[in-house]
């Protein structure tokens, strides 16, 4: 595979004295994990559930003793958990009241594209956003964050980024389910600080050496650095989400008996999936059950993922870098919980395209999809509404990359011809496709009418978005003739 153009030779050198980072044994574990506000929901009288989501800029005290200029929602760093039912109308009132125009997206939510928060939706400094659509999916923990195009890598950085549960009542008594006690939800970024211990954005863009983007030196849980969490009970769903800008992390505990998985990006597994590790890059998230004995103390770690890239590649992509993401501490008793279910209330599996539809090829280059780079007048794929494609991913290149299709879930059929692990099962909505390597995901899209207005797909590593690797796609009523569809989508 190529080597993004790198002089092999100089390379190494590099790569191996200064890209390994790790924080095992640096960083004391002893603040205690923030668990973010759940977001305070006011029932309209019309049944629409309006959420407050005010964009805003603070300071935050990210590492100890040193204040950081920060972005948050509702506060100074990253935002509440908006908590919504299916068939609920969700009415977010967002309010911009940061410096610089953005959006904010719903990531994993089928919905219809005027609010879906991409590149389209831009948000001034000032303004107020007012989408509202009925959530109609199965339970999932989905996430939202900023899409400006060409920003999104620094609005997320500087903390802009929060939780969106969607329930359906499906796995009430099956899974731990108390918001903050043996619920707890667990946002993984990685960040670099100056010395003044400020948010660092230097090679936050790809680069030079940085092939992905800014790799941190630090890890936050919940914008905690050196997180702790006192666990009560003898089972804990820890759900955990990767908003990191480009790392992708290999997540073990250090106890050694494993964890099981029981949900991933867009949906519950069928049954819980005995693991004993699990990779996610950025974008993705997973549910785990993790496990405790009394007084025990247990690590969640990031070990050095296996990022499927030739050795300086992967050195330079983080594929050595270890850390300690959280410290779990179990009380002196634990109190029970419900025992690990033996099967799960999944969504059904979706069902394979017609005969005669629609296969596509996406070839991904550096930082190209199909050698385009994005165009936000151009659409670059008309799709049926409501249809299920296969859509074959195909990494050309010695560059790691992931894959995120809005308003649609997916399947991974399969990676490099063998299906994934059974810990990869369930609906998603983003993947990560290794370098060189083919991805074949069988994609179910959002049945909401869309025929100007756009939907994004891209590779979720936030600089290779920013760069262009991007495209977007339409919804039109099966039949449509993909010509006549408008050249120019529509700008809200
Ligand atoms: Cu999480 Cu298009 O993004
Ligand atoms: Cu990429």
């Amino acid at each position: 595979g190529a080597t993004v153009g790198l002089p092999a030779a100089g390379l190494a050198g590099y790569v191996w004295t200064t890209t390994r980072r790790s924080n095992v044994g640096r960083v004391s574990f002893d603040r205690p994990l923030a668990i973010p506000p759940l977001a305070a929901g006011v029932r309209a009288a019309d049944g629409r559930l309006l959420v407050d989501l005010r964009l805003q800029s603070g300071r935050t005290e990210l590492l100890p003793g040193r204040q950081a200029d920060t972005w948050g929602i509702n506060g100074s760093y990253l935002g509440p958990t908006v908590r919504v039912n299916r068939g609920d109308v969700l009415a977010p009132r967002v309010r911009n009241d940061l410096p610089e125009a953005t959006t904010l997206h719903w990531h994993g939510m089928e919905l219809p594209a005027e609010c879906d928060g991409g590149p389209h939706q831009m948000i001034r400094p000032g303004a107020l956003w007012q989408p509202a659509w009925r959530v109609d999916q199965p339970a999932a923990t989905l996430w939202y964050h900023p899409h400006p195009h060409g920003r999104t890598k620094e609005h997320v950085y500087r903390g802009v980024a929060g939780l969106l549960y969607v329930d359906d009542g499906e796995a009430d008594g099956l899974l731990p389910d108390d918001y903050g006690v043996d619920d707890i939800p667990v946002i993984v970024q990685d960040r670099n600080f100056t010395r003044q211990g400020r948010l660092d954005e230097d090679g936050i863009a790809f680069g030079g050496l940085s092939v992905t983007g800014l790799l941190g030196s630090e890890i936050l849980v919940n914008g905690v650095w050196g997180p702790v969490l006192d666990v009560r009970t003898e089972r804990v769903r820890l759900r955990v989400l990767n908003a990191s800008n480009a790392r992708i992390y290999d997540l073990v505990l250090d106890h050694g008996r494993g964890f099981h998985v029981v949900a991933g990006d867009n949906g519950l597994l069928p049954a819980p999936v005995p693991v004993d590790h699990l990779r996610l890059s950025p974008g993705e998230r997973a549910e785990l059950l993790v496990e405790l004995r009394p007084d025990e103390r247990v690590r969640l770690r990031s070990r050095p993922p296996d990022l499927g890239a030739n050795l300086a590649v992967d050195r330079l992509a983080g594929g050595a870098d270890e850390f300690d993401v959280l410290e779990l501490r179990a009380t002196p008793s634990l109190r029970p919980a419900p025992p690990l279910p033996v099967a799960l209330p999944a969504p059904p599996r979706l069902a394979p395209p017609l005969a005669g539809r629609r296969e596509r090829v996406l070839r991904f280059g550096d930082f190209l999809i199909d050698g385009r780079t994005m165009d936000l007048s151009r659409i670059d794929a008309v799709v049926p509404l409501g249809s299920t494609e296969i859509w074959r991913l195909r990494n050309d290149v010695g560059t790691p990359h992931n894959f995120h299709i809005h308003n649609a879930a997916f399947e991974v059929l399969d990676v490099a011809g063998r299906p994934p692990g059974a810990a990869w099962w369930g609906r998603k909505d983003t993947v990560y496709v290794p370098p060189d390597t083919e991805v074949r995901l069988l994609v179910q899209f959002g049945a909401y009418p869309s025929p100007t207005r756009p939907f994004m797909f891209h590779c979720h590593l936030l600089a290779h978005e920013d760069a262009g690797m991007m495209g977007q796609f339409v919804l039109v009523p099966p039949g449509t003739d993909p010509r006549v569809v408008a050249p120019s989508p529509v700008v809200d």
